[in-house]
C-alpha cells in the first residue's frame, strides 16, 4: 500500500476529538471501533433473520455490515422494505455499493461508511449485530433510547448484557451449530424480570404467600 494510500483519510466519523488515521481498519485502529471484521457464515445470516422475523415491514439496520451479506440476504431473501448498513471500513462499505449499483438495489440497500454509533436508530425495525460484548453494551442505551416499540434485535454470538432476550428457558439463545444467536424485543427485553411459568401447584402458592406478604405491608 503506498504511504499516500495509507494516509488518506476516510469519511469515518468519529467522537468528538477523534480523527481517522488509518485507511485499512482493523480491531481497535480507532477508538470507536467495537469488533473486528469477521463474517457471519450464511446459514447464521438466514437463521437470524428467518428468528426475527423479518419480512416486507421491516427496515434492517446492520451495525457493522462488513460485506452487506445480512444486508443483501434481508432484500433478496426476505423481501424486507429497506436494508441499512454501517460500517467503519471504507474498502469493505465500497465494495458493498458497487454490489448494490451491480444489482440494481440503489433505494433498498444504503451503506454507510461511518461509526454506527452516530447512525440515527429510529427508523428500523430489526437491528442486526455481530460484534462483541462489550460493543454491544456499549450500545444498549443508544437502542433504549432510539428504537421504537416492537424493533427487534437480534446478535449473533454475544448477548446485551441487562436485557432479557425472547427466548424463555435456558438456554436463552437459538444454537446454530456452533454459533449462537440471541434475539430482544423492545421494549420488553428491558424489563429485567420475565415472569417465570409456574405450574398451577406452585401458582396457587406463589398467590398465598403473596397475600399474606401483601397482608402484612397494609399492616394487617
Ligand atoms: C464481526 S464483523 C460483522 C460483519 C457483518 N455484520 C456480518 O455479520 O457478517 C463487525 C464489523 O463491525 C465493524 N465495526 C466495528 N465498530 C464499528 C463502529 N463503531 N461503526 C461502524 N462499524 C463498526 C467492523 O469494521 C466490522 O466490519
Amino acid at each position: 500500500m503506498s504511504s499516500d494510500r495509507r494516509r488518506k483519510r476516510s469519511r469515518i466519523d468519529e467522537p468528538v476529538g477523534a480523527r481517522v488515521r488509518n485507511y485499512s481498519l482493523g480491531w481497535g485502529d480507532t477508538p470507536s471501533s467495537v469488533a473486528p471484521y469477521v463474517p457471519t457464515p450464511m446459514r447464521v445470516v438466514r437463521r437470524m433473520l428467518e428468528l426475527a422475523g423479518a419480512g416486507a415491514d421491516d427496515v434492517v439496520y446492520d451495525l457493522g455490515c462488513g460485506d452487506g451479506r445480512i444486508l443483501f440476504t434481508a432484500v433478496e431473501e426476505f423481501d424486507v422494505k429497506k436494508a441499512v448498513g454501517y460500517d467503519l471500513n471504507p474498502s469493505l462499505c465500497e465494495s458493498v455499493q458497487r454490489r448494490v449499483d451491480s444489482k440494481g438495489l440503489r433505494g433498498r440497500i444504503e451503506v454507510f461508511n461511518e461509526n454506527f454509533f452516530l447512525a440515527d436508530l429510529s427508523q428500523a425495525t430489526l437491528v442486526t449485530l455481530y460484534l462483541t460484548t462489550s460493543g454491544n453494551s456499549k450500545l444498549r442505551p443508544k437502542f433504549e433510547k432510539e428504537l421504537q416499540d416492537g424493533a427487534r434485535v437480534v446478535s449473533h454470538d454475544f448477548p446485551i448484557h441487562g436485557w432479557t432476550t425472547m427466548k424463555a428457558g435456558s438456554p436463552d439463545h437459538f444454537i446454530v451449530g456452533s454459533h449462537r444467536i440471541y434475539l430482544y424485543r423492545v421494549p420488553e427485553a428491558q424489563l429485567t424480570e420475565r415472569p417465570i411459568p409456574r405450574s398451577p401447584e406452585e401458582e396457587s402458592r406463589w398467590r398465598r404467600i403473596r397475600e399474606v406478604f401483601l397482608r402484612f405491608d397494609s399492616g394487617c
